[in-house]
Protein backbone atom coordinates (compact mmCIF):
# COMPACT_ATOMS: atom_id res chain seq x y z
CA UNK A 1 0.00 0.00 0.00
CA UNK A 2 1.22 3.29 -0.95
CA UNK A 3 2.38 5.45 1.82
CA UNK A 4 -0.18 7.61 3.86
CA UNK A 5 -2.93 5.82 1.61
CA UNK A 6 -4.17 4.00 4.90
CA UNK A 7 -3.84 7.49 6.76
CA UNK A 8 -5.87 8.71 3.61
CA UNK A 9 -8.87 6.66 3.95
CA UNK A 10 -9.09 6.78 7.42
CA UNK A 11 -9.24 10.71 7.40
CA UNK A 12 -11.87 10.63 4.81
CA UNK A 13 -14.19 8.08 7.05
CA UNK A 14 -13.67 10.08 10.03
CA UNK A 15 -14.10 13.58 7.90
CA UNK A 16 -17.76 11.66 6.57
CA UNK A 17 -18.80 10.45 9.73
CA UNK A 18 -18.10 13.87 11.83
CA UNK A 19 -20.22 15.76 8.77
CA UNK A 20 -23.34 13.78 9.48
CA UNK A 21 -22.56 14.50 12.97
CA UNK A 22 -22.81 18.50 11.61
CA UNK A 23 -26.32 17.87 9.56
CA UNK A 24 -28.05 16.12 12.53
CA UNK A 25 -27.09 18.69 14.15
CA UNK A 26 -28.07 21.52 11.79
CA UNK A 27 -31.52 20.28 12.29
CA UNK A 28 -32.10 20.69 15.81
CA UNK A 29 -30.77 22.90 18.75
CA UNK A 30 -27.36 23.15 19.83
CA UNK A 31 -25.23 24.76 22.74
CA UNK A 32 -23.19 28.38 21.58
CA UNK A 33 -20.94 29.29 24.07
CA UNK A 34 -18.78 32.69 23.60
CA UNK A 35 -15.06 32.59 22.99
CA UNK A 36 -12.55 35.49 22.86
CA UNK A 37 -13.84 38.60 21.02
CA UNK A 38 -16.48 37.58 18.44
CA UNK A 39 -15.38 34.01 18.18
CA UNK A 40 -18.28 31.15 19.04
CA UNK A 41 -17.87 27.28 20.09
CA UNK A 42 -20.47 24.98 20.14
CA UNK A 43 -20.70 21.72 21.93
CA UNK A 44 -21.00 20.21 18.12
CA UNK A 45 -17.48 21.38 17.64
CA UNK A 46 -16.77 19.96 20.73
CA UNK A 47 -18.07 16.46 20.04
CA UNK A 48 -16.59 16.56 16.67
CA UNK A 49 -13.72 16.79 17.98
CA UNK A 50 -13.49 14.42 20.33
CA UNK A 51 -14.83 11.66 17.98
CA UNK A 52 -12.35 12.33 15.93
CA UNK A 53 -9.21 13.05 18.26
CA UNK A 54 -10.38 9.17 19.78
CA UNK A 55 -10.27 7.58 16.73
CA UNK A 56 -6.95 8.34 15.15
CA UNK A 57 -6.00 7.70 19.11
CA UNK A 58 -6.86 4.21 18.67
CA UNK A 59 -5.92 3.55 14.90
CA UNK A 60 -2.67 5.59 15.40
CA UNK A 61 -1.36 5.53 19.48
CA UNK A 62 1.88 7.24 18.66
CA UNK A 63 0.94 10.30 16.25
CA UNK A 64 0.40 13.45 17.86
CA UNK A 65 -2.79 15.64 17.65
CA UNK A 66 -3.80 19.04 17.58
CA UNK A 67 -7.26 20.08 17.58
CA UNK A 68 -8.99 23.60 17.55
CA UNK A 69 -11.41 23.37 20.87
CA UNK A 70 -9.00 20.65 23.06
CA UNK A 71 -5.38 21.76 21.13
CA UNK A 72 -2.63 19.20 22.23
CA UNK A 73 1.27 19.14 20.62
CA UNK A 74 1.57 22.90 20.14
CA UNK A 75 4.44 24.54 18.09
CA UNK A 76 6.70 22.92 15.08
CA UNK A 77 7.13 19.26 15.53
CA UNK A 78 9.38 17.11 13.88
CA UNK A 79 6.69 14.00 14.40
CA UNK A 80 3.59 13.30 12.46
CA UNK A 81 1.06 15.12 13.71
CA UNK A 82 -2.86 15.47 12.95
CA UNK A 83 -4.45 18.60 12.32
CA UNK A 84 -8.36 18.95 13.28
CA UNK A 85 -10.87 21.53 13.06
CA UNK A 86 -13.78 19.97 13.93
CA UNK A 87 -16.22 22.45 11.86
CA UNK A 88 -14.52 25.10 10.12
CA UNK A 89 -16.85 27.82 9.57
CA UNK A 90 -18.88 27.60 12.78
CA UNK A 91 -20.02 30.73 12.96
CA UNK A 92 -21.95 30.09 9.55
CA UNK A 93 -23.95 27.20 10.98
CA UNK A 94 -24.92 28.40 14.65
CA UNK A 95 -26.54 30.92 11.57
CA UNK A 96 -28.09 28.30 9.65
CA UNK A 97 -25.61 29.30 6.66
CA UNK A 98 -24.89 25.82 4.72
CA UNK A 99 -20.97 26.88 4.63
CA UNK A 100 -19.05 24.47 6.52
CA UNK A 101 -16.74 21.82 6.60
CA UNK A 102 -15.05 19.11 8.22
CA UNK A 103 -10.99 19.45 7.92
CA UNK A 104 -8.51 16.93 8.88
CA UNK A 105 -4.65 17.00 8.20
CA UNK A 106 -1.90 14.37 8.20
CA UNK A 107 1.75 16.32 8.70
CA UNK A 108 4.78 15.07 9.20
CA UNK A 109 7.42 17.13 10.18
CA UNK A 110 5.00 20.07 9.81
CA UNK A 111 4.46 19.53 6.10
CA UNK A 112 1.14 18.35 5.15
CA UNK A 113 0.71 14.72 3.55
CA UNK A 114 -2.87 13.98 3.99
CA UNK A 115 -5.34 16.80 3.77
CA UNK A 116 -9.12 16.06 3.98
CA UNK A 117 -12.02 18.96 3.99
CA UNK A 118 -15.81 17.74 3.69
CA UNK A 119 -18.44 19.72 3.20
CA UNK A 120 -21.72 17.99 4.49
CA UNK A 121 -24.48 20.27 2.91
CA UNK A 122 -23.16 19.27 -0.83
CA UNK A 123 -21.86 16.26 0.33
CA UNK A 124 -18.59 17.20 -1.50
CA UNK A 125 -15.00 14.96 0.03
CA UNK A 126 -12.27 17.63 -0.91
CA UNK A 127 -9.04 14.88 -0.53
CA UNK A 128 -5.58 14.32 -1.30
CA UNK A 129 -2.48 12.79 -0.63
CA UNK A 130 1.21 14.71 -1.24
CA UNK A 131 2.42 13.37 -4.50
CA UNK A 132 -0.85 11.45 -5.75
CA UNK A 133 -2.80 14.81 -6.90
CA UNK A 134 -6.19 15.96 -4.95
CA UNK A 135 -9.85 14.36 -5.58
CA UNK A 136 -13.05 16.00 -5.59
CA UNK A 137 -15.48 13.15 -5.04
CA UNK A 138 -12.62 10.50 -6.38
CA UNK A 139 -12.52 12.39 -9.45
CA UNK A 140 -8.87 14.53 -9.98
CA UNK A 141 -9.58 18.39 -9.15
CA UNK A 142 -7.41 21.12 -10.99
CA UNK A 143 -7.28 24.48 -10.13
CA UNK A 144 -8.67 27.12 -12.66
CA UNK A 145 -6.48 27.88 -15.65
CA UNK A 146 -7.35 31.70 -15.94
CA UNK A 147 -4.23 34.02 -16.21
CA UNK A 148 -5.96 37.25 -16.07
CA UNK A 149 -5.77 38.75 -12.35
CA UNK A 150 -8.63 41.32 -13.47
CA UNK A 151 -11.37 38.48 -14.47
CA UNK A 152 -10.25 36.48 -11.35
CA UNK A 153 -12.20 35.64 -8.93
CA UNK A 154 -11.30 35.88 -5.15
CA UNK A 155 -12.44 35.03 -1.59
CA UNK A 156 -10.27 35.99 1.39
CA UNK A 157 -11.57 35.90 5.15
CA UNK A 158 -11.30 38.43 8.59
CA UNK A 159 -11.02 36.62 11.90
CA UNK A 160 -13.45 37.31 14.49
CA UNK A 161 -11.56 39.07 16.70
CA UNK A 162 -9.76 42.58 16.04
CA UNK A 163 -5.83 41.95 16.78
CA UNK A 164 -3.82 45.14 16.88
CA UNK A 165 -0.52 43.06 15.30
CA UNK A 166 -2.40 41.78 11.99
CA UNK A 167 -2.79 43.97 9.36
CA UNK A 168 -6.19 45.63 8.34
CA UNK A 169 -7.01 42.97 5.55
CA UNK A 170 -10.08 45.37 4.80
CA UNK A 171 -7.82 47.64 3.00
CA UNK A 172 -6.50 45.16 1.11
CA UNK A 173 -10.24 44.01 0.45
CA UNK A 174 -11.14 47.53 -1.07
CA UNK A 175 -8.13 47.56 -3.15
CA UNK A 176 -8.20 44.17 -4.75
CA UNK A 177 -11.97 44.79 -4.82
CA UNK A 178 -11.48 47.21 -7.78
CA UNK A 179 -8.82 45.26 -9.79
CA UNK A 180 -10.52 41.68 -10.07
CA UNK A 181 -14.24 40.75 -10.95
CA UNK A 182 -14.88 40.16 -6.96
CA UNK A 183 -13.69 38.88 -3.86
CA UNK A 184 -16.17 36.68 -1.74
CA UNK A 185 -15.87 36.18 1.97
CA UNK A 186 -17.82 32.93 2.89
CA UNK A 187 -16.32 32.41 6.50
CA UNK A 188 -14.98 28.80 6.34
CA UNK A 189 -11.31 29.11 5.40
CA UNK A 190 -10.79 25.00 4.71
CA UNK A 191 -13.76 25.53 2.23
CA UNK A 192 -12.26 28.38 0.45
CA UNK A 193 -8.85 26.28 -0.23
CA UNK A 194 -11.11 23.38 -1.54
CA UNK A 195 -12.83 25.56 -4.05
CA UNK A 196 -9.44 26.95 -5.21
CA UNK A 197 -8.02 23.53 -5.71
CA UNK A 198 -11.44 22.53 -7.41
CA UNK A 199 -10.72 25.49 -9.78
CA UNK A 200 -14.25 27.72 -8.33
CA UNK A 201 -12.00 30.29 -7.26
CA UNK A 202 -8.71 31.39 -8.75
CA UNK A 203 -7.32 32.91 -5.36
CA UNK A 204 -7.72 32.90 -1.71
CA UNK A 205 -6.05 34.82 1.23
CA UNK A 206 -6.45 35.74 4.86
CA UNK A 207 -4.24 36.92 7.91
CA UNK A 208 -4.16 35.25 11.35
CA UNK A 209 -5.24 31.38 10.13
CA UNK A 210 -4.06 28.58 12.37
CA UNK A 211 -2.66 25.52 10.90
CA UNK A 212 -5.94 23.46 11.56
CA UNK A 213 -7.44 25.75 9.57
CA UNK A 214 -5.15 25.39 6.74
CA UNK A 215 -3.23 22.09 7.20
CA UNK A 216 -5.53 20.15 4.44
CA UNK A 217 -6.44 22.89 2.53
CA UNK A 218 -3.07 23.92 0.96
CA UNK A 219 -2.18 20.64 0.24
CA UNK A 220 -5.38 20.81 -1.24
CA UNK A 221 -4.61 23.37 -3.96
CA UNK A 222 -0.86 22.37 -4.21
CA UNK A 223 -1.97 18.57 -5.20
CA UNK A 224 -4.30 20.47 -7.51
CA UNK A 225 -1.67 22.29 -9.39
CA UNK A 226 -1.78 25.87 -7.44
CA UNK A 227 0.63 27.73 -5.19
CA UNK A 228 0.63 28.33 -1.95
CA UNK A 229 2.78 30.73 -0.31
CA UNK A 230 2.32 33.91 2.51
CA UNK A 231 1.40 36.90 1.08
CA UNK A 232 4.68 38.20 0.33
CA UNK A 233 5.41 35.35 -1.27
CA UNK A 234 7.79 33.41 1.10
CA UNK A 235 7.34 30.12 2.14
CA UNK A 236 4.17 28.15 3.99
CA UNK A 237 4.08 25.48 6.38
CA UNK A 238 0.47 26.83 8.11
CA UNK A 239 2.42 28.77 11.14
CA UNK A 240 2.72 32.19 8.97
CA UNK A 241 1.01 35.22 10.01
CA UNK A 242 -0.60 35.20 6.22
CA UNK A 243 -1.34 32.34 4.02
CA UNK A 244 -1.82 33.07 -0.51
CA UNK A 245 -3.21 29.95 -1.99
CA UNK A 246 -3.64 31.03 -5.76
CA UNK A 247 -3.86 28.57 -9.52
CA UNK A 248 -0.38 29.66 -9.67
CA UNK A 249 -1.14 32.02 -12.24
CA UNK A 250 -1.96 34.93 -10.87
CA UNK A 251 0.11 34.58 -7.68
CA UNK A 252 2.71 36.71 -8.18
CA UNK A 253 0.47 39.48 -9.19
CA UNK A 254 -1.64 39.00 -6.84
CA UNK A 255 0.62 38.86 -3.32
CA UNK A 256 2.54 42.08 -5.19
CA UNK A 257 -0.83 43.84 -4.34
CA UNK A 258 -1.16 42.66 -1.18
CA UNK A 259 -0.30 44.57 1.96
CA UNK A 260 0.65 43.67 4.97
C1 LIG B 1 -12.74 30.50 10.98
C2 LIG B 1 -13.08 30.39 9.52
C3 LIG B 1 -13.17 31.75 8.89
C4 LIG B 1 -11.90 32.53 9.08
C5 LIG B 1 -11.56 32.63 10.54
C6 LIG B 1 -11.44 31.23 11.15
P1 LIG B 1 -13.71 28.59 12.63
O1 LIG B 1 -12.60 29.21 11.57
O2 LIG B 1 -12.12 29.63 8.83
O3 LIG B 1 -13.38 31.67 7.49
O4 LIG B 1 -12.08 33.83 8.52
O5 LIG B 1 -10.32 33.30 10.62
O6 LIG B 1 -11.16 31.36 12.51
O7 LIG B 1 -13.57 29.39 13.87
O8 LIG B 1 -15.03 28.69 12.02
O9 LIG B 1 -13.19 27.20 12.78
CA1 LIG C 1 -11.27 27.14 11.54
CA1 LIG D 1 -13.39 25.42 14.02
Amino acid sequence: MSKYLLEQRCAEALARQAGKMILRASRGEFEVFAKDGNDVVTEVDRAIEVFIAGELNALFPDDEILGEEYGGVEGHSTQRRWLIDPIDGTLNFTCGVPMSCVSIALQENGVSQVGVVYEPYRNELFSARRGAGALLDGQPMRVSPRTRIDESVLVTGFRPITRDDLPDNLENFVAISKEVRAVRRFGSAALDLAYVAAGRLDGFWEFGLSPWDTGAGYLLVEEAGGRVSDVKNGPYTGFELSILATNAHIHDSLSKRLNL
